[in-house]
Order: structure tokens, then sequence, then C-alpha cells
């Protein structure tokens, strides 16, 4: 329903009447056609140490207080929805005709929501949420109308100058396009963060105009529109230029991937884990890692994976969306959504594919396999050998060579091995098959027909030969 229908004006009132007085909106803007990154991704779905860049100025706006946020979409708006979904609220603006507009195009959304409005970008990954709650604690406690981030840097990155009076106020914001020789020497730039009133912005968003130069509607204009009107307006100036990066090609990708890896890095030493070399130690951005855990050369830990206390991880590692518990011990390896509990040895050359639960002290060495199986407690998986689809009791001996053969051509089958098993080396073990508790196969058997306990099978295929004492 559009504002122009008279029950929504209505709901509009009330809900600004009931509204909190210090609640703030943000408006994240990433509609502009991001053409210089040649890319059928959209711009801010692009990945910034395993995480889409735009997800980065979702949360930092929520570490600064916001309790609704409004992301403009545009061009490939669609991939951006369907990527996001609830986390946000969505504007959409039809043609990139600035940044004004796109501002201009959230206020349809929230008009009447929020008392304040901190508006940002989505394409400024490393922006930190500190220096975003500062601007907002800034702008709260000095009542200005609008409060805007500047950054210091020699480097003007193609920015908007800050041009200040003679008594240091800044007054006014002037596009590089648009600058004198004198402007572009300005050593003060805008990065595009600001906190404003929103009445305010609401009312003087309509007053923008077409810049000359490139006809789009520039919301830096707003700085001059309120200090001719003399209304309160404050800066708060950063000198860390690297949080002010904007992504609009992939070697800014590249920059940003960087420095945020080197960020994490950082923090994860902080925090009493150790990095034998942290260049070749790559950690996205949602990992966690226990203290006095040491992660060797060339090591990748992806996604939501999380690592306890105590381990020792590569080198050569691959360890993807997985948990892995205290005192594990990871050698060249690849872990794919799968959890390990404590004391867990893995690798050298091990693949754990999706779903793979080892309890404690499970031993995986040479050439292992597991896809989607529970090994149990102490279980001993040595060399060349796939588990798939399958439960392993707790202290069964899985020896070289084992197969599941848990696919029939058709579907897949699982296998049941109960604890305290024997499997000899080479059985293939053709599911569906269950083989009870401290039961044996001899080496080169092919199971095909279940096992009971305290057995021992052997042959092709392999038949009960006889009875096992059972010693429980
Ligand atoms: C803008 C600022 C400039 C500042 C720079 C910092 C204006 C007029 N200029 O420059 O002072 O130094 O950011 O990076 O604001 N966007 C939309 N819709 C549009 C246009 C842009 O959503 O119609 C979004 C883009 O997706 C991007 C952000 O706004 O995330 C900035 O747009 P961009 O074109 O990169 O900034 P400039 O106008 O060059
Ligand atoms: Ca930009």
């Amino acid at each position: 329903m559009s504002s122009e229908n008279p029950k929504s004006e209505i709901t509009t009132l009330a809900q600004a009447n009931a509204r909190d007085q210090d609640s703030i909106a943000a408006v994240i803007l990433a509609a502009g056609q991001g053409t210089r990154m040649k890319s059928k991704l959209a711009k801010v779905l692009h990945p910034v140490a395993g995480k889409p860049m735009v997800e980065y100025s979702v949360n930092a706006a929520a570490f600064a207080g916001v309790t609704n946020t409004v992301l403009v979409i545009g061009h490939q708006g669609e991939q951006v929805r369907a990527a996001l979904g609830e986390r946000v609220t969505y504007a959409e603006q039809p043609e990139p005709r600035g940044t004004g507009d796109a501002v201009k195009c959230a206020a349809r959304v929230l008009r009447g929501r929020a008392a304040h409005v901190l508006v940002f970008y989505g394409d400024m990954p490393l922006l930190q949420p500190d220096t975003l709650r500062a601007l907002v604690e800034k702008h709260r406690a000095t009542d200005a109308i609008l409060t805007m981030l500047t950054v210091v840097a020699d480097d003007p990155m193609g920015f908007g100058r800050i041009v200040r009076d003679a008594k240091g106020k800044a007054v006014r914001i002037v596009e590089a396009v648009e600058a004198t020789a004198q402007e572009l020497a300005l050593k003060e730039l805008n990065p595009g963060v600001y906190c404003l009133n929103a009445d305010w912005l609401w009312r003087n968003l309509e007053q923008l105009r077409p810049s000359p130069k490139k006809g789009e509607y520039y919301l830096t204009d707003l700085l001059e529109m309120a200090v001719k009107q003399g209304v309160v307006v404050e800066t708060e100036t950063i000198y860390d230029v690297s949080q002010a990066i904007g992504i609009n090609t992939r070697v800014h990708l590249a920059k940003a991937e960087q420095l945020m890896r080197e960020r994490i890095r950082e923090r994860i030493m902080l925090e009493g884990v150790t990095l034998l070399d942290p260049a070749s130690t790559f950690i996205d951005a949602d990992v966690v890692i226990g203290q006095d855990t040491v992660i060797l050369p060339n090591t990748h830990l992806q996604g939501r994976t999380r690592i306890g206390s105590d381990c020792r991880i590569g080198p050569n590692a691959i360890l993807r969306d997985s948990a892995i518990g205290d005192g594990c011990t990871i050698g060249p390896s690849m872990i794919e959504s799968s959890t390990l509990e404590d004391h867990v040895q893995l690798g050298p050359f091990c693949h754990l594919r999706p779903n793979s639960y080892l309890s404690r002290h499970v031993r995986l060495g040479n050439y292992a396999e597991v896809k989607n199986s529970r090994l149990g407690e102490g279980v001993h998986m040595g060399h060349f050998s796939y588990a798939g689809d399958a439960d392993i009791g707790a202290h069964t001996n899985y020896s070289a060579g084992v197969i599941t053969c848990n696919y029939d051509g058709m579907h897949k089958h699982r296998t049941v091995i109960g604890e305290n098993v024997f499997i000899g080396s080479d059985s293939m073990l053709v599911a569906p098959l269950t083989i009870g508790d401290r039961a044996r196969t001899g080496a080169g058997s092919v199971v095909t027909t279940d096992i009971p306990a305290d057995s021992l099978a052997v042959g092709v295929p392999a038949r009960v030969i006889r009875k096992l004492r059972s010693n429980q």
C-alpha cells in the first residue's frame, strides 16, 4: 500500500506517537550497478573472509543499536533478497539516480518508524562496528541534526572532500568530479557514513536537486543545507583509512579480503591461539577457536567452524562448517560439515564428508574417508578405508582397505556395526548390513548378509564359520 492511502497515513501517525524517541534505523545503500566488478553476482554478495560483504554492514548496524535495517536494492536486487532473507527490510530503487535518491526510496518504509537514521553502504565491510557506534553516540550526545563520519587520508580514493570554514566547521562536501584543484588537495574525505535526525532527513531529501555534472541526487548536499539552516552539525573523524574502503572492483575486493583476514588473525591470536605462520592461515570471520590451540601453516578454517582448546590443526588442513572438540590433532586433511568430540586424532590425508560424527578418542589414519556416519568412542580406522552411511560402535577396529558398499547403483543403504567388532583387512561390507557386537570378519571377506554377535565370518560371500567366546 502506498502512503497516499489515508489509512496507512493514520497507521504511520500512530506509529510516530508510539515510537521511542531514541530509536534508530539504518539505511544501507546497495542499489548501485556495481558494473566495475564485472560479475553475475551482485556486488554486495561477493564474500570477504567467507561472508557476503553486505552482512558486515548489517551486523555493524545491529552493533550500533539499530532496531530496523532497510537495505536499498536495485540492480541484481533479487539475489540480495534471496541471500539475506528476512533479516532486513528492502526498499527498491528503480534507477540508480544517486545516493540522495536511494535514501529517499527508504523513506517510504521508514517514515515514522525511527527518530534517527544511520545511512551508510553495503560495500564497506571494513568499517568497524565500534566506529559506527561512536558516531551514533556522538550524534545523541550532541543533539545534532546531522553527524557525519570523516576520514583523513593521503590517498583521496576518489572520495568527496570535506570543506571546512575559517572556524573549522564542516560546511560542504564537494564531489571529486566537481571539485576545484584547491578542493582536490583537501585531505579530509567523506566515507559516506551519516547519522541524521529522521524528521529533518525526510523533509530535506525532498529539497535535493540534481547535481550539475552528473544529474544525480547527492545525499552529500544535505550538509550544505543543514549549515544554511543553522542546525547542529557534528563530525566524527577517523584516521584509519582502511575502514573507509568501498569495494568497486576486484582489486578493492582483494585488498579488503587481505585486511579483513589480518584483522581476524590478530583477534584470534590475542584470544590465545598460536598461528605458526599467520600469512598462510586463512580464517573466516565467524570461526571460533579455543585457547592454546596451535594452527600450523597453510590451513583454511571456513564458514561456521568451531575448534576447541588444546588442538593442533594442520599443516595443510581445510575445515569447513565443522565442530571440533578439545585436544584434537588434525593432520593434513579435509573436514566438511562434521563433528569431532574431544581427543580425536585424524590424518594425515583423511576426508570427512558432510555429516560425519566422530566420538571421543577416535583415530583415523591415512586415506580414510567417512561420509554421513557415526563412529563410536575409540574406533580405529587406519588405512585406505571408506565408511559411508554407517554406524560404527565403540572400540571397533576398522582395518586397512575396508569399504562400505553403500550404493547399489540405485539407492544408498546403511551399515550398522556393533561395539568391539574387528573388521578384517580388505572386507567389503555390502549394505544394508548389520554386524553384531564382538563379531569378526576375515581378511578379504565380502559380507552380504548380517553377522550375529560373537561370530566369525569369512569368505566370498562371507559365511559364519565359528561362534566366538564372548568375554563380556
Ligand atoms: C559517494 C559520495 C562521496 C563519498 C563516496 C564514498 C555522494 C554524492 N557521494 O560517492 O562523497 O566520498 O560515496 O564511497 O553521495 N548507491 C545506491 N543508489 C544510487 C547510487 C549509489 O544505492 O543511486 C549506493 C551504491 O551501491 C554504493 C553507495 O551508494 O554502495 C555509494 O555509491 P557510489 O556511486 O560508489 O558513491 P559515489 O557517488 O561515487
Ligand atoms: Ca563507491
